[in-house]
């Protein structure tokens, strides 16, 4: 597999030879925002969709970049990856100041990171069939889930207490009992036909996963409702999967070793993941 080509303030190079100061305040304080796109057949799926909601980051941190010009090196380093199946991580941090707190006076210039590496396949490929499993883990993070920053500390431990029970991922868990979130993914469930998701709150990431498939379902004539699962509700449901930029549409079939839905994917996953399917061949692939 080829090493990542990156995009380090508008000079490509490998990613391994990307130097960043120790003083940049992404390092220092996760100062950052991020984003993560997939690419199929050497097209960035749901672009505008990820570019608004970066931008939305950077509005929320104060942070002013050009991200149009951004954008402009996105298109040229896939372009010169040659990669057509892929991800594209791009990340903006406040930049390079002395440590301090409060943003530094005078405005240090954002560092701008864009990397783009192949991933020759679908990660995945082996859980689609069967499904995935997931644990349940209290939801440690801050209150501001909305915004896509690179603090993700609190994600990183629930993802390794799901590693090290042998699962895929860490269902996160807020104080009220809510199912809010994935560790890096957004929660459905189905319930008697019906779609259900939490709202869109600060307390989790608006996933654009999860509104394709949100109006994946809506033209497929599947009801949806926005209403968090909950941890007492969990058991009680038909159908549990999981959504992101490489999730896809991931069956779970296990929560704390308790199956869901008899252990198998459900019917009705299996619809929203052949019309995620469907909708990925329709945009990316060359006509
Ligand atoms: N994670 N919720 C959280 C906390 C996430 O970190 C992610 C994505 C999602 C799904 O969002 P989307 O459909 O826009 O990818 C939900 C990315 C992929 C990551 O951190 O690698």
């Amino acid at each position: 597999m080829q090493e990542p080509l990156a995009n380090w303030n508008g000079s490509e190079l490998p990613l391994s030879e990307v130097r960043v100061s120790v003083l940049d305040r992404g390092f220092l304080f996760g100062d950052s925002v991020y984003e993560v796109l997939r690419v199929y057949h050497g097209r960035p799926f749901l672009e505008r969709e990820h570019m608004d909601r970066l931008r939305e980051s950077l509005k929320e941190l104060r942070l002013s970049i050009d991200c149009a010009r951004l954008e402009t090196r996105v298109h040229e380093t896939l372009q010169h990856s040659r990669v057509t199946d892929g991800l594209i991580y791009i990340q903006v941090t406040r930049g390079e100041a002395p440590r301090m707190h409060h943003f530094p006076k005078p405005t240090p210039t954002p560092n701008e990171l864009i990397w783009v590496k192949d991933l020759g396949g679908d990660p995945l490929a082996s859980l689609r069939g069967k499904g995935a499993t997931a644990i349940l883990v209290e939801d440690q993070r801050w209150k501001r889930c909305d915004i896509k920053s690179t603090n993700l500390l609190a994600n990183c431990l629930a993802a390794q207490d799901a590693h090290e029970a042998g699962c895929e991922e860490a269902l996160l868990v807020a104080d009220d009992g809510t199912i809010t979130e994935g560790s890096h993914t957004s929660v459905f469930g189905i319930a008697r036909g019906h779609l259900l998701t939490a709202p869109l709150e600060a307390n989790i990431l608006p996933g654009i996963t999860r509104g394709l498939v949100l109006d994946l379902a809506e033209a497929a004539g599947i009801p949806c409702e926005e209403h968090a699962l909950t941890r007492n509700n969990l058991w009680e449901i038909d159908e549990l999967f999981v959504t992101g930029t490489t999730a896809e549409v991931l069956p779970i079939i296990e929560v704390d070793q308790r199956a869901i839905a008899g252990g198998q994917p459900g019917p009705i996953t299996k619809r929203l993941e052949a019309a995620y399917r469907a909708e990925v061949e329709r945009v990316c692939r060359p006509h």
